[in-house]
């Protein structure tokens, strides 16, 4: 079936919903992480926030260019004590935002949004460079 403008924007919401959800997630982690490394761990997951926080900020604001409203809802949060919890799920929210990001890369085209099109790649751009930064600090972790 093609993919309608309403399509797109439900989707862009689920986007948004995400986004928020990472905010709180990143944000709640840097405050719940302990042990010799927190203070690193603390300001890794702390620089991450104003990342997601834009991406949420240009999503609304392509939301309601679009004629739609944006949702007020965060997706449900995960959250855990252990610091390398902390990173595998940060790692799986990345993965998940690309794949959204390439699905909704895919509808922009189909309604010929060349310009939606550029921007949403530029945010799989991000996400590539976080996913990246949780797989090499993933990577040969030694203890909890
Ligand atoms: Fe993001
Ligand atoms: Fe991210």
């Amino acid at each position: 079936m093609a993919t309608t403008m309403d399509d797109l924007l439900e989707g862009l919401n689920e986007d948004l919903a995400h986004e928020y959800q990472s905010v709180i997630t990143y944000q709640l982690f840097a405050t719940l992480c302990t042990g010799p490394f927190r203070n690193e761990i603390r300001e890794f997951f702390r620089k991450e926030v104003p990342d997601e926080l834009s991406h949420a900020e240009f999503l609304a604001d392509k939301i309601v260019a679009l004629g739609g409203t944006p949702t007020s809802q965060p997706g449900p949060v995960t959250l855990t004590r252990e610091n390398r919890e902390m990173f595998e799920i940060a790692l799986q929210a990345e993965k998940d935002a690309i794949e959204r990001y390439e699905e909704r890369v895919r509808q922009a085209e189909e309604l010929s949004l060349t310009g939606l099109k550029v921007q949403l790649e530029d945010l799989i751009v991000d996400e590539t460079n976080h996913k990246e930064e949780m797989e090499m600090i993933l990577r040969n972790w030694k203890g909890s």
